[in-house]
């Protein structure tokens, strides 16, 4: 499988320097993935829009924005205010997500639709066709650095072959748990963009770790 993003997770940087973080990953990466939690959809807080506002000018990078809030849909012109480029959201949160998505294009915004380990793909097949990026999580959403699940693997299989069968471009993107060792498994279940924070922020030198990924997915 080629044509692969790698879409490095802000979640994971060291908060006190996030531009310097981002340098160190810009020029090999694909995407920059920017978990915002309300602390209620699920049990954490981590950042929102003002970040994502400063740090717009500090990078050309693609923002993948995945809003883990219970009203995902209410901050949209803020988001794209601030720069986003793509803004994901559960399905667990938006159960009949076509106004989310309208809205987010009318926002002139990349839409796509997560689900959690335990939500069947059935839960989003209906809404495909208005995602540009279906977002299978391989961890509980709300914490970085949590094991991989590998049972999450079939439902990446179903999303790529619905895609597929339908002539589409939609983008399957994995998010939980990646590393150099389970990223060849996650794109050869049909996978195109893999997140992975942890394992690429927590790495000694985070542009090895990109490109380790990369080759694992090279081989599928
Ligand atoms: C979890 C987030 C993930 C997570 C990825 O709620 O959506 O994006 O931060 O981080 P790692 O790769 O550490 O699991
Ligand atoms: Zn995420």
């Amino acid at each position: 499988m080629s044509d692969i993003k790698i879409a490095p997770s802000l979640l994971a940087a060291d908060f006190s320097k996030l531009e310097e973080e981002v340098a160190r990953i810009e020029d090999h990466v694909d995407w920059l993935h920017l978990d915002v939690m309300d602390g209620h959809f699920v049990p954490n807080i981590s950042f929102g829009i003002p970040v994502i506002e400063s740090l717009r000018p500090t990078t050309s990078l693609f923002f993948d924005c995945h809003i883990m809030t219970t009203n995902p849909d209410a901050f949209l012109p803020e988001l794209a205010g601030a720069g986003a480029n793509l803004v994901t959201m559960h399905i667990e949160a938006v159960p009949d997500p076509t106004g989310a998505a309208a809205a987010a294009r009318v926002n002139e915004l990349g839409f796509g639709l997560v689900i959690n380990p335990l939500t069947p793909f059935d839960a989003v097949s209906p809404y495909v066709e208005l995602c540009d990026v279906v977002v299978v999580m391989s961890v509980e959403p709300g914490f970085g650095g949590q094991a991989f699940m590998p049972e999450v693997l079939p439902k990446v299989e179903s999303a790529r072959e619905w895609v597929e069968d339908r002539g589409l471009t939609t983008d399957i993107q994995i998010d939980g748990g990646i590393t150099p060792e389970n990223a060849g498994m996650a794109a050869g279940a049909g996978a195109t963009v893999l997140v992975a924070g942890s394992a690429v922020f927590r790495a000694e030198d985070p542009q090895t770790a990109v490109e380790k990924i990369r080759r694992a997915t090279a081989t599928t």
